[in-house]
């Protein structure tokens, strides 16, 4: 691991894991390829530690041409790959970009490690997944593990499995050197406004309504973001090539609790005249939406001797602090984006319940 590309670095998770990398990988180079999309900013690469080691290339993962020219210019040995269309509410509202980045951007990755890699198959491949794609889980239904069947429902992780099978499909078909991790909902630093926790924090400071899916009962296994990326370093050291590996925090409140959660985190360190819990607005439930989420990481654990650092309770606080802090942030990156025809399409669709 000495060249490496990124795709996606300049969103949510892929930001925080170059952070992570050029602490952790004092040789390490990075090409950092986005096209800086709604969720992609490069406010989100400010303050890089050792940044002469990051290089940040504006372009789409679709683009062959730009890719085998970074692959070779660079000579990349290992890509990790994030880029997607991240959010489940815009894949219900419009699925194509999701299959074109997704699908035929994942493909188009793949072929270019193919072909710059030769014969030999020297490099290494990781592929960024989600436990999205092995469905919904009833109460009493065990956890996901890697052998869970695949189940995606909604065009996101419709389209995230596709991109799974492909990788693995390249393993076989070409001894491609590749590993997938399958992670849970990530919460933490720099992720954009349109997903639950930074969306509630947000509203809340901005006394508007906390928009609850359906009856709010819903449940997601929330990682904090570092131990993810702490999770992806280890696969890239040691994971074993061909396999894949479910990561998850072992955190499971439902949507209304996690909520709940943050109000008081909110009431005790930055208080209203009025309890933030009293903002929660029941509205239209998510077409299709999953109940719940819950993974089994107990092979990264034994394998890779894997654990998340963070408990919820503390990552939470520590997130809940990072957003009030960093409003400037929030900010900046919602001035670039058309943030606000984005609710009002999402949750005009949603209505009252
Ligand atoms: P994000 O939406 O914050 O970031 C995605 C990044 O990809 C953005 O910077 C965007 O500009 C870039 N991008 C989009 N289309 C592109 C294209 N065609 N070419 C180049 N760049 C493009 O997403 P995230 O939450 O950081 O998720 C990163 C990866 O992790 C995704 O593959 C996602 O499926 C996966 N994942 C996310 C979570 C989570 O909870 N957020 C959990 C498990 C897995
Ligand atoms: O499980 C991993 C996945 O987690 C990732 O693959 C996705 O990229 C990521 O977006 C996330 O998907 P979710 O749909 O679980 O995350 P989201 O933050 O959109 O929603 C979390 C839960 O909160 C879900 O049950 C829907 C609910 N929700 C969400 C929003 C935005 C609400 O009740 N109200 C809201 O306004």
């Amino acid at each position: 691991m000495k060249n490496i590309l990124i795709t996606g670095g300049a969103g949510f998770i892929g930001s925080n894991f170059i952070r992570y990398l050029l602490k952790k990988e004092p040789n390490v180079q990075i090409v950092n390829l986005d096209i800086l999309a709604y969720a992609g900013s490069l406010e989100n690469l400010k303050n890089l530690p050792d940044v002469e080691r990051h290089t940040f290339v504006q372009g789409d993962i679709c683009d062959a041409d730009l890719v085998n020219k970074l692959m070779q210019e660079h000579k990349i040995d290992t890509i990790v790959h994030f880029a997607a269309e991240s959010h489940v509410d815009r894949s219900i509202l419009g699925p194509a970009p999701f299959v074109q980045t997704n699908v035929f951007g994942t493909l188009t990755l793949l072929e270019a490690a193919k072909q710059a890699w030769g014969q030999e198959r020297s490099g290494h491949f990781h592929h960024i997944s989600t436990d999205e794609v092995f469905g919904s889980l009833a109460l009493d239904e065990p956890d996901f593990t890697e052998s869970t069947p695949y189940d995606p429902r909604s065009p996101y992780s419709a389209s995230k499995a596709s991109s799974d099978h492909l990788v693995r499909s390249y393993f076989h078909t070409y001894a491609l050197p590749v590993t997938v991790t399958n992670c849970s909902n990530n919460y933490g630093p720099y992720q954009f406004p349109e997903k639950l926790i930074p969306l509630m924090i947000l509203n809340a400071t901005q006394g508007k309504p906390l928009p609850i899916y359906g009856d709010g009962l819903q449940i997601r296994d929330w990682l904090h973001v570092e131990d993810h990326c702490e999770a992806i370093y280890l696969v890239l050291k040691g994971g074993k090539m061909g396999e894949t590996y479910n990561v998850g925090g072992g955190n499971q409140p439902t949507n209304l609790d996690l909520v709940n959660w943050i109000c008081s985190i909110l009431d005790s360190i930055h208080p209203a005249a009025i309890p933030y819990s009293s903002l929660i607005s029941y509205v239209r439930d998510r077409p299709g939406h999953d109940r719940r989420y819950a993974v089994d990481s107990s092979k990264i654990k034994a394998e890779l001797d894997w654990a998340p650092r963070h408990s919820l309770e503390e990552g939470l606080l520590d997130t809940v602090k990072w957003y009030l802090d960093n409003m400037d942030w929030v900010e900046t990156i919602l001035k670039e984006k058309d943030y606000q025809a984005w609710l009002d399409k999402n949750y005009e669709e949603r209505g009252k319940k």
